[in-house]
């Protein structure tokens, strides 16, 4: 979480900085060209006014340049960031009375240089003091040829010195304010992933063994919500938790107790022939029903995989004839069809009917000779298949109606049956893969067991896919 926290404030800090860059350097470009504009402007000045004192009436009595440099240089005082001074036959004559920031009359490239020129010159010229914009004016007086210069000096560094000032006071908000965002960006962050953090720290503690703990959810925010949906995943997980142990407990006792019989009676097995076959056919017995249990729960175990079903076409009164020619022999009881529905309906045949049987063993279990077990099919006014098993036995009490349908779930009233408490779940498990489910629709005297199933008619589609099938097993 601490990566993530970093690498939050990471981008936020550089998305940050690089706008007070960009920010710092334009405003650095602009002001600069200014300080350029502004040391045009004051030479410009200077220049203009010097030519309107050369062209006044009191300079035209001057017969002699330096004269006329020296009473300019002694009205004018040039500002901190100018400097004037004067050439006369090339070499520097006399400067202005300040003290400037670089001075460039002792240049002696830089005089000569400027000590050539016959007509008006600007140009940069580098100094201690730094860019220094210059301006050279000759002095001709009369027909003369021309021996003076006037040398003006913009020292545009020193010009230039509050805006750097101000850059530099920007650049230094800049990265105040940079530092704050990330105080503050570390604050947030800490205060926005902390539930987060709790999350990572609570699932990690969740063990298999112990799903109780959850999150505290504090807010209406994202983060709760998450925290929520995440408490609410904890109780699924929790109560399915529960479920298989309790399942698995189940089947453990369940399978104890034919192992202690067969165990207890060879033990005291003797040597006797009858005795030994007493104990042989109780053994196989007890076997046969601890693989009866077995199967149910193996059966009970596939029907939650998606494999479950093998639907195909299923004629609903042949699917109960099928029934019934099987239950037949189970026992002795008046065997019935109520009614069947002439309808083809897409399902798995097998395990409805091993669905069917299981009701059928429950009624048979449940009856004595001469009971009337009646089996039957039909489709309802709004299109829903019910399939059902009723017996003319005790039926179930009404504390019992839910119940029995749980896994290992057995009557109370009864005496003890041989079954583990199955059949009734198995029923259901088939009945849920199959979209439906299975009720007990009767009360008081006589169980009426009926299968719900929505109504998938077989379509021509089917039968074509059906066809095909078969086309391609032969
Ligand atoms: N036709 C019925 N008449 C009366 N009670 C019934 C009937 N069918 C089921 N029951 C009650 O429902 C209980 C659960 O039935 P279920 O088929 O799940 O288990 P079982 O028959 O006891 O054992 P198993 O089916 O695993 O051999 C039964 O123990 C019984 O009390
Ligand atoms: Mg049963």
């Amino acid at each position: 979480m601490v990566s993530a926290r970093v690498r939050i404030i990471g981008w936020m800090l550089g998305v940050l900085a690089l706008a007070v860059v960009t920010v710092v350097f334009l405003t650095w470009q602009v002001l600069s060209a200014r300080s350029d504009a502004a040391a045009d402007t004051e030479l410009t000045h200077e220049a203009n006014k010097f030519r309107a004192f050369a062209g006044s009436s009191s300079a035209a009595a001057f017969d002699r340049p330096e004269a006329l440099l020296d009473l300019w240089l002694q009205n004018n005082l040039p500002d901190n960031s100018e400097a004037f001074f004067t050439i006369v036959d090339g070499q520097p004559y006399h400067r202005s009375q300040n003290s400037p920031p670089a001075r460039l009359d002792t240049d002696a490239a830089f005089v000569r240089r400027l000590a050539g020129a016959t007509d008006p010159q600007y140009g940069w010229v580098d100094s201690t003091a730094g860019k220094v914009r210059y301006g050279v004016i000759p002095v001709r007086i009369g027909t003369q040829p021309v021996r003076a210069q006037l040398v003006v000096l913009e020292f545009r560094d020193v010009l230039a010195q509050p805006l750097v000032a101000a850059t530099r006071a920007l650049a230094i908000i800049g990265a105040i304010t940079l530092a704050m965002a990330a105080g503050a960006c570390w604050l947030v962050t800490g205060r926005v992933l902390a539930p987060i953090r709790q999350l990572r720290t609570t699932a990690d503690q969740i063990s298999e063994s112990d799903l109780r703990r959850r999150i505290d959810v504090v807010g209406n925010d994202d983060v709760a919500q998450l925290a929520r949906t995440f408490n609410t995943m904890l109780d699924r997980l929790e109560v399915a938790f529960v479920a298989q142990r309790e399942f698995v407990d189940n089947a453990g006792h369940e399978l104890r107790t034919p192992i202690t019989v067969i165990r207890g009676h060879l033990e005291l097995m003797g040597d006797d022939p009858r005795d030994r076959a007493e104990t042989t056919a109780l053994v196989i017995d007890e076997l046969a029903r601890m693989n009866r249990i077995v199967d149910d729960l193996l059966v009970l175990a596939k029907s939650e995989r998606p494999d479950f079903l093998e639907p195909e076409e299923v004629n609903l009164t042949e699917l109960v004839m099928e029934v019934v020619a099987k239950a037949r022999p189970l026992a002795d009881r008046t065997w019935r069809i109520d009614e069947t529905a002439d309808a083809t309906i897409i399902a798995d045949g097998q395990r409805l009917t091993q669905a069917l049987m299981q009701l059928v063993s429950n009624a048979v279990r449940h009856t004595v000779t001469g009971d009337r077990i009646a089996l039957g099919s039909r489709v309802d006014h709004v299109g829903r298949v019910l399939l059902w098993v009723a017996d003319t036995g005790p039926g179930v009490s009404d504390e019992d109606r839910e119940r029995i349908f749980e896994r290992f779930a057995r009557g109370n009233d009864q005496v003890r049956t041989e079954g583990a408490g199955l059949g009734l779940a198995i029923v259901r498990s088939i009945a849920r893969a199959h979209g439906g489910d299975v009720r007990l629709a009767s009360g008081g005297r006589g169980a009426r067991f009926e299968l719900e199933l929505p109504h998938r008619p077989a379509t021509d589609d089917d039968l074509a896919d059906e066809l095909i099938a078969e086309e391609v097993d032969r």
